[in-house]
């Protein structure tokens, strides 16, 4: 039996940190939002204040949540470069987000550590929401990826489901395989030796009982294949740079490797990409990547909106 939807409501206050925090139900009424959430620009934020605190870059991430917030009517304030906050003279994140609690409505943070994220989310009784923390989780990001294959394949059971490149160190990736044990899928974890998938998330597909392969060879499995989601080889995150050096031009898709493999794949990435998909690939029909960066603002404008309350 299918489980009632969740009342919008319920969502209301809460935190969006971990998708380990959310059930499939709950997955699933983001997503129903959101469709609602496609051209609306009605200002049901009004009044309501987005606190945007990047510790790391970003384009697509923060410049999505203040159009998010904009189009809905409210505001963002923040910064993009914490040295020229005032942690750069020594203050704590928890002291930070104290005061900053009393400038806004919501928080948005990303942060190069693991946990920064849940730790901000400790020091206030504002929603907060994980825009990244580390190689952790990605949580927005992961909803816009799901609205994006639902999109693309009309459902989010029943896939074959490839990952290929850098697993080890892809919060991205991570935060998707994880929310995809709720559904019923076959994934492929394509990566070089020394970036596979980390235990915990291995662990979880197994506890879970998720169909899983590893494999090193990209040609092995993309002939059987719904979405082939890749990522960049993340750079910032290798302690030795002779690693980077050993595996940054591991994989490489283009419309020749494309056609190779069949014709109705759906071709995903997070953005932003290096080498790993050709710009040739672009104008090719399951090309979806800038369709995920476009549908991150009908997406966060449904977290918004949820976790502010907001009634419509
Ligand atoms: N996908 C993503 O997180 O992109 P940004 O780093 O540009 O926010």
């Amino acid at each position: 039996m299918t489980a009632p939807a969740p009342d919008t409501d319920s969502f209301a206050g809460r935190d969006l940190i971990s998708m380990r925090d959310y059930k499939r139900d709950e997955l699933l009424a983001f997503l129903d939002e959101a469709t609602f959430y496609e051209g609306y620009q009605e200002p049901l934020l009004k009044g309501k204040v987005l606190a945007s605190l990047f510790f790391e870059p970003s384009t697509r991430t923060q410049l999505s949540f203040a159009s998010a917030m904009q189009r809905l009517g409210g505001s963002t304030l923040g910064f993009s470069d914490a040295k020229l906050s005032s942690m750069a003279k020594g203050e704590s994140l928890s002291d930070t987000i104290r005061v900053v609690e009393s400038y806004c409505d919501i928080i948005l943070i990303r942060h190069p550590r693991e946990g920064a994220a849940r730790l901000a989310s400790e020091s206030t009784s504002l929603p907060v929401i994980n825009a990244g923390d580390g190689t952790n989780q990605h949580p927005s990001q992961t909803l816009l990826d799901l609205y994006t294959v639902r999109q693309t394949r009309g459902r989010l059971d029943n896939l074959k489901i490839a990952f290929i490149g850098d697993l080890k160190y892809s919060r991205t990736v991570h935060s998707l395989i994880e929310t995809l044990t709720h559904f019923d899928n076959e994934i492929f974890l394509v990566s070089p030796q020394s970036l596979r998938t980390p235990p915990e998330f291995i662990e979880e597909l197994d506890a879970r009982g998720t169909v899983y392969t590893e494999d090193e060879d990209f040609f092995s499995i993309a002939s059987d294949v719904d979405i082939i989601y890749t990522t960049r080889i993340q750079q910032e995150r290798f302690p030795d740079p002779i690693e980077y050096e050993k595996v940054k031009n591991a994989y490489r898709i283009d419309r020749e490797a494309i056609e190779r493999v069949g014709a109705d794949v759906t071709l995903m990435h997070p953005l932003p990409r290096l080498n790993e998909i050709s710009t040739d690939l672009d104008d090719y029909p399951g090309a979806a990547y800038f369709d995920q960066a476009k549908n991150g603002v009908t997406v966060r404008k449904a977290i918004l909106s949820l976790l502010l309350g907001a009634s419509r």
